[in-house]
């Protein structure tokens, strides 16, 4: 097995995580846990700030915090040097609480609010990345009332499909996202933000996809964008002064997967920018990007206790654990497939091929089918891979259970970032009507069973 980030497998066959063993982490925090490995989370930061910035001289790394977001992350990700792309008023909000500065956070959004854009442009946002027309409505409005000048960047509908390991062009993408191309919609998008004494227009933005694994389709869109630039100077006059790839960049999931390799990613975008700006004569702009997975995805891994096993003869068999569809949906979501190792016995070969169940009332609750294992037993300890990107950020309460905690390990440290939730916490925000108040009078109640 392909082992992520910091993980070692210790001579007694214990899994190990930024130098503390699963089963300690277990002991102390509990399961399901949600394990974040912070050295793996800041050589990926570095690597991506550092190849990029090799291949092309004026770039900004926005990391893109929808993937996993808390005050902690946002604090790392500063330290790190990279900025911060949010998506909601909620992102910013945990942004700013960790003291992130504004003037490094691009605000997304494709339906932001009137209360997100003043919330977005009160801290001092430094990009408002620009879906529809609609947007720019408010901003208007919201930069008239606030006396500022917002700064935009035009999010295009770029045409293309992007998938794992083939893409597809399409002449007019279906999305709900960003203002089309060849409809005319970004160009008259980009003529108002000219025409507007409030908003300046930095820059153009697109993002093709997420996991991502090969790199053509990212020269495709950064073709597409620096031709659409070329458009804007021929109409207008304008030359935008920067390009925003969006995110995208691929991940391992499992054994035998690659990463998209990044230094054909830096090497190859960066030529077709450069080409494309002697070609159309224009400026070298700033080159932007927003990875979110390849940040996160690797460094997370959670640990699950092993509780009933259901066997079908000739059929199945159902190993269920304490969590599932509440902590990672993204197995009934996208078909995602993850590998699972069992943390207290890592070098035992596999025995026998069992099928990973959730705790949530659904039979889509699955995390794993059919994976080859050690032959399991309740309480043993399982820790699924690469789970860092969108499972905590679009984790739920299903079933009103509480979340899992979230802990940072690093060399032998152990630390909460996000307390596990607390049946408490579960409804903490319930309410009961007054009129549901328990009757001392019986009769009082309309329609009751019982009643006479
Ligand atoms: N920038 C923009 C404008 C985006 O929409 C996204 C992701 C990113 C950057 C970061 O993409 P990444 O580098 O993480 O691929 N929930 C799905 C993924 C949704 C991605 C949405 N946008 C999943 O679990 O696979």
């Amino acid at each position: 097995m392909d082992l992520r980030g910091t993980m070692r497998i210790t001579g007694d066959g214990r899994l190990e995580i930024g130098g503390c063993t699963c089963d300690r982490l277990a002991r102390e925090f509990g399961t399901p846990l949600y394990v974040m490995d912070e050295d793996e989370i800041r050589a990926r930061c570095r690597e991506m700030a550092g190849v990029l910035s090799r291949a092309y001289p004026d770039t900004f790394v926005a990391y893109a915090s929808k993937a996993f977001s808390t005050l902690a992350m946002c604090r790392l990700v500063h330290q790190e040097g990279l900025g911060l792309d949010v998506a909601s008023g909620g992102e910013l909000y945990t942004a700013l609480q960790a003291g992130f500065p504004p003037e490094r956070i691009l605000f997304h959004g494709n339906n932001k609010s009137v209360e997100e854009v003043e919330m977005g442009v009160r801290a001092g946002v430094l990009r408002f990345v620009v879906d529809n027309m609609h947007e720019l409505d408010i901003l208007e409005d919201v930069a008239r009332r606030f006396r500022r000048r917002v700064h935009v960047q035009i999010r295009l509908t770029p045409g293309i499909e992007a998938h794992t390991h083939d893409y597809i062009r399409t002449g007019q993408l279906d999305s709900k996202f960003g203002l089309g191309i060849a409809n005319g919609q970004a160009m008259a998008a980009a003529r108002r933000v000219l025409a507007s004494e409030l908003l300046v227009l930095e820059g153009l933005h697109c993002h093709i996809g997420s996991q991502i694994l090969a790199v053509e389709p990212f020269g495709v869109a950064a073709a597409l964008v620096m031709d659409f630039a070329s458009e804007v100077k021929k109409e207008t006059g304008y030359t935008v002064r920067e390009v925003n790839l969006g995110g995208g960049l691929g991940v391992r999931y499992k054994s035998g997967d690659e990463r998209v390799p990044l230094g054909k990613y830096a090497s190859m975008i960066s030529k077709i920018v450069r080409e494309k700006c002697l070609a159309h004569g224009l400026e070298m702009p700033r080159l932007m990007v927003e990875p979110g997975r390849y940040i996160v995805g690797e460094a997370g891994t959670t640990l699950y206790t092993v509780g009933a096993i259901k066997e079908i003869p000739g059929v199945r068999k159902y190993v269920a654990v304490d969590g599932g569809l509440a902590d990672n949906p993204r197995v009934a979501l996208y078909q995602a497939s993850y590998e699972a190792v069992v943390a207290t016995r890592a070098l035992s070969p596999p025995e026998e091929k069992v099928s990973i169940a959730g705790r949530h009332c659904e039979s889509g609750d699955m995390l794993i089918w059919d994976i080859l294992l050690p032959r399991l037993r309740p309480g043993d300890l399982l820790a699924v891979l690469s789970t860092g990107a969108y499972n905590y950020s679009m984790s739920s309460n299903y079933n009103r259970y509480p979340k899992p905690a979230v802990i940072f390990v690093k060399a032998g440290m152990a630390d909460v970032v996000v307390a596990r939730e607390t049946y408490q916490d579960v409804a903490a925000r319930d309410r009961i009507p007054a009129r549901f108040e328990f009757a001392d009078d019986a009769s009082s109640c309309v329609g009751t069973a019982g009643t006479a």
